[in-house]
């Protein structure tokens, strides 16, 4: 078909003797190079070059892989649905505008480039796109298929979405329509009860027990089998959940974890079960919403079974930009005291957000954003000094999908004078999340093929079962226990690209260009 995944072969190889293609997998060994820091008696640090040889593999077959949604007929769920549909069948459709075509903008794998080198003989520098650095899935062969609590089809939610235009849905819509989400598990107290109308496509029962989970483990190996696919990615998309409390003998350990959804104890999400179903199958499973799905108990439930997880909340405008905006203003050695924002937004979200429980996990979720990034600049912050910083979400029905966000930066420059950036950010909210929800998939896809070992960790294993590398996707990194969270955004692309490289062997791109300097 037109739509066929490209092989990295097509693109480049690595020329190198640390790297070896076969048919079905490329080695590498590859040098990780750090410096490592030490505090001497006299107070002063040293440092010390470290480097750690690791042997990366990767599996160069591309899985078909199949991606399910859960809040499939959300607005998120019924517009990456509507997106698929029209870059596989490479559709075009008129708008006041003129005519648009289907596109992947938004997307890191698939809209952005990575410089993969200097031209030989031109010194030119050579971009690739990002989707070519590893034999990635592509988004156009994804199976889409989910659940909701709300049984309407695709199509008809794309209708309620408000998000598409008419000429693009008109095309998609008889493809849609035959997409039925799966009945989904419904625990009222979670989520606001403003939802509670849209609620007609529920299993039996109102806590959490094991026939949920192992309704949940049927579903995906149907659907896998159904489909014919290799492997499955499952992405909490629905909505917000309030925070679950942490309760010692509930859900701090996998064991106790799971006596609590055998007892159907009430301190159990939706999200967390739906969690542990995919855990126990291996499936990875994302969560992009702001809840606390993965209690202490599930993290350790997939350390155990060596299953990966990712989250939280979806980072697609204000945080994004903040993410950006505060990493610089703070590296340019500008001393930001303020950051206030507001939002305002009209579609189901916002609905849901509306009841304080819901909207706390949104409030947390985009507070700490920031953290990493002024604790890391000690000129411009005492330790534990932070910038003021308050978040407000509002629900306004009028603007539908088309979420503002107000943010002002106040900041302290030069000789106690004063900085006042305002950014006024409007923007289709589902129409950012979808390629992100697209990255995500592919990513996490990618990385059940990449496996490595060093001389202390005898064979080949996977990363760790906490995708840390998803962040740049992500508003509330999740990190494996006891690391650091990365907010700022160039780091967490750097790292994205960074270790993609190094799966084919190649040193992080370090922006030196010694060679148009020392000549
Ligand atoms: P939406 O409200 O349009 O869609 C959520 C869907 O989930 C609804 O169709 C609802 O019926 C369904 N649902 C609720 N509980 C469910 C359950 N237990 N099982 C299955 N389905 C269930 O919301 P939207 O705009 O699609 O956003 C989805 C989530 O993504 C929200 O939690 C939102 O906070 C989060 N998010 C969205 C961002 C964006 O830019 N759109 C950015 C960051 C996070």
């Amino acid at each position: 078909s037109a739509t066929a995944t490209s092989s990295p072969q097509d693109f480049f190889t690595v020329d190198s003797p640390n790297v070896k293609y076969t048919d079905d997998k490329i080695e590498s060994k590859y040098v990780y190079r750090t410096t490592a820091v030490t505090k001497g008696a006299d107070g002063k640090y040293k440092a010390a070059p470290k480097e750690t040889v690791y042997d990366f593999q990767v599996d160069r077959k591309v899985p078909r892989t199949g991606m399910m949604l859960v809040g499939w007929g959300g607005n998120n769920g019924s517009t990456v649905t509507a997106g698929i549909i029209a870059n596989r069948r490479n559709l075009a459709w008129d708008t006041r505008e003129g005519p648009r075509a289907a596109n992947y903008y938004g997307s890191v794998i698939m809209g952005s480039t990575m410089k993969l080198g200097t031209d030989a003989e031109t010194a030119e520098e050579i971009n690739i796109p990002f989707h070519n650095v590893l034999p990635m899935v592509h988004p156009n062969d994804l199976v889409v298929g989910g659940w909701d609590i709300s049984s309407m089809n695709i199509a008809a939610a794309m209708d309620r979405a408000q998000v598409l235009e008419p000429t693009l849905k008109a095309q998609v819509y008889k493809e849609m329509s035959q997409m039925k989400p799966l009945p989904s598990i419904y625990y009222p107290d979670f989520i606001a009860a403003n939802q509670g109308d849209r609620a007609d496509n529920v299993l039996p029962g109102s806590k959490a027990c094991m026939a949920h989970v192992e309704q949940i483990r049927k579903d995906i190996s149907d659907f896998k089998a159904q489909n014919n696919l290799d492997k499955v990615i499952v992405m909490w998309t629905a909505n917000t959940e309030r925070y679950a409390d942490i309760i010692p003998g509930v859900n701090d350990t996998a064991e106790n974890l799971m006596k609590a959804i055998e007892t159907g104890h009430e301190e159990v999400s939706p999200s967390t079960v739906f969690s542990v179903a995919c855990i126990l199958d291996k499936v990875p499973f994302i969560n992009g919403s702001p809840q606390n799905t993965f209690v202490p108990g599930a993290i350790d439930l997939a350390e155990k079974h060596g299953a990966f997880i990712g989250g939280d909340d979806f980072k697609s405008g204000q945080t994004k930009m903040k993410s950006a905006l505060v990493d610089f203003l703070i590296n340019a050695g500008i001393k930001l005291t303020s950051i206030s924002s507001y939002n305002h937004l009209g579609n189901n979200d916002g609905k849901n957000l509306s009841s304080q429980k819901q909207f706390r996990s949104k409030e947390i979720s985009k507070s700490n954003v920031v953290d990493d990034m002024v604790a890391a600049n000690s000129v411009l912050y005492k330790k534990d000094e932070h910038p003021d910083h308050c978040v407000v979400i509002k629900y306004m029905p009028a603007v539908g999908d088309n979420k503002r966000a107000l943010d002002e930066y106040y900041a302290e420059i030069f000789l106690g004078g004063h900085q006042t950036i305002s950014i006024f950010n409007v923007c289709e909210d589902s129409l950012l999340a979808s390629p992100l929800i697209i990255d995500l998939v592919v990513v996490a896809e990618m990385m059940t093929r990449i496996s490595w070992k060093s001389e202390a960790a005898g064979d080949y294993k996977g990363f760790h079962s906490v995708l840390s590398i998803l962040s740049y996707m992500l508003k509330a990194p999740l990190t494996p226990p006891g690391t650091p969270v990365v907010n700022a955004l160039a780091k967490q692309r750097s790292a994205l690209t960074n270790i993609f490289r190094a799966c084919v062997g190649l040193q992080p791109e370090s922006d030196m260009t010694l060679e148009h300097k020392l000549f």
